[in-house]
């Protein structure tokens, strides 16, 4: 380590208290103004925070934009410079590194800034994303703790589809075929047996043949799960996180989602409850403003019961929403083996989406599992897949199998809607696509 005890960063620098005393800071060139006898440079700490700094160019005449330099000199304060006014005007100057010349300017393709991405994490609008990202994740598990759920992890090679084949990895696992995992739900409802309420975040993968802006092939997924809860019980627990975290990240991120361009004021309604929406209700919805869905060859036709709900068709349920709604009570048809049917709604799961406002789309999916070992065994076989492969999640259902549920959470969506960011992509630092797989 160099010595850190004297080094400061721009937050703390920009400071009236500091005006005309020595301090030293370190950092990148971040952006670069070289005049005939002063260079203004824009320097960039560790933490992301930014402070101009003012050098006689021929003691910064060597500096390129990303050069890593340690600035020491006296802080003052001046209306003309950026970010807030304040100043370093440098008397000394150490150089770690000097850039080759830098590939990112102030204005690229979309696309360069991914294949850069590496380098890309150091735009403040990544640097702003990254913080709300860490909010969000921080304010998650701080919800599970406080209100006793216990934290665990779930393999991600695993031998069973959860979410249906056509999306799954497949990988070579020394002598035999393995998946990277679509959910850890089967591993959390093997452990509420005797942990109680768990909860993980593991990443969760999935081979989404299509691009849109709210799929990746690998995302941060939060899930949870409790035994003896009913539908409505696992409701309450998504509002509730969800306001939650909402809440304190705007809060802690106000200065980046500003830089973002982010209004705040929808965000700031949300609290539960939430609205529910049963699902009949939403294709009456959809149907009285005459939304059509297409089918696989390409004919349109009038939504109709028993149509999985599209995002175009998420959009419209929630176009005027400042708070999510849950979709409650989806055909089972149209859901995964483990949804419980519901008892009295033959044919209609007890399981539900949370729809982010303003089209934003499903940020969760949750609710009551099967825990007849006869039903969810009939159900698999009509979903193609092999019952054998599953003994170890069916003896769940035969060893003091209980009522249960839960829900997962994609922490990207939930992040895209907080920073209204237009891809998913730009919330994760480095994106899994189908078309990407590096840096
Ligand atoms: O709706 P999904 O597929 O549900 C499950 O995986 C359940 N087994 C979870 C559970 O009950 N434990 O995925 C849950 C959430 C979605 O609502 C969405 O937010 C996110 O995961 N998600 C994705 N996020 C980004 N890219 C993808 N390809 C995603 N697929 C799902």
């Amino acid at each position: 380590m160099h010595d850190t005890a004297a080094i400061m960063r721009a937050s703390e620098v920009k400071n009236a208290s500091f005006i005309g005393k020595e301090v030293t800071i370190r950092g990148w060139v971040h952006r670069l103004r070289k005049q005939k006898e002063n260079s203004f440079i824009l320097l960039r700490d560790d933490r992301g925070g930014v402070i101009q700094c003012v050098l006689p160019t021929d003691k910064a005449a060597g500096l390129t934009i990303e050069s890593s330099v340690q600035v020491t000199g006296i802080v003052s304060q001046d209306p003309r410079a950026p970010e807030g006014g304040f100043e370093i005007k440098g008397k000394e100057l150490k150089i770690f590194n000097i850039a080759a010349e830098y590939p990112i300017g102030e204005y690229q393709s979309d696309e360069l800034l991914l294949d850069k991405r590496h380098l890309a994490l150091r735009t403040r609008k990544m640097i702003a994303m990254a913080k709300v990202r860490a909010s969000v994740l921080h304010y998650g598990r701080r919800w599970f703790v406080e209100n006793g759920w216990m934290e665990v992890t779930a393999p991600t090679i695993v031998k069973g589809a959860v979410e249906g084949g056509s999306t799954l990895f497949k990988l070579r696992y020394f002598d035999q075929d393995a998946y990277l995992s679509q959910s850890a739900q089967l591993y959390l409802e093997a452990m509420i047996f005797s942990l109680g309420p768990v909860w993980s975040l593991t990443p969760s993968f999935r081979a989404e043949k299509s691009r849109t802006v709210r799929h990746l092939a690998e995302f941060s997924h939060l899930e949870a799960e409790a035994p003896w809860v009913t539908l409505e019980d696992i409701l309450k627990v998504e509002e509730q996180l969800v306001s939650y975290v909402i809440q304190n990240t705007i809060k802690e991120r106000a200065e980046e989602l500003e830089f973002l361009k982010r209004d705040v004021s929808g965000l700031k309604k949300v609290e539960p409850p939430f609205e529910r929406v049963p699902y009949g209700r939403a294709i009456e919805i959809l149907r009285s403003k005459g939304f059509q869905v297409t089918e696989d060859d390409g004919t349109k036709r009038e939504i109709q019961f028993g149509d999985d709900l599209s995002i175009d068709s998420e959009r419209e349920l929630t176009k005027d929403a400042d708070k999510p709604v849950f979709v409650v009570g989806y055909p089972i048809a149209v859901k995964p083996f483990y949804v419980k049917e519901d008892p009295e709604h033959p044919g209609i799961g007890l399981t539900a989406d949370m729809l982010a406002p303003r089209g934003f789309g499903e940020i969760t999916s949750g609710g009551q599992r099967e825990d007849s070992i006869d039903s969810i065994t009939s159900r698999m076989v009509k979903e193609g897949l092999k019952p054998e492969a599953y003994e170890w999640y069916l003896d769940l259902r035969r060893y003091g199998s209980v009522p249960h549920g839960g829900f997962g959470l994609g922490i990207e969506r939930l992040v895209r809607w907080i920073t209204n960011a237009e891809d998913i992509k730009d919330t994760v630092l480095f994106p899994r696509t189908m078309s990407r797989v590096e840096p």
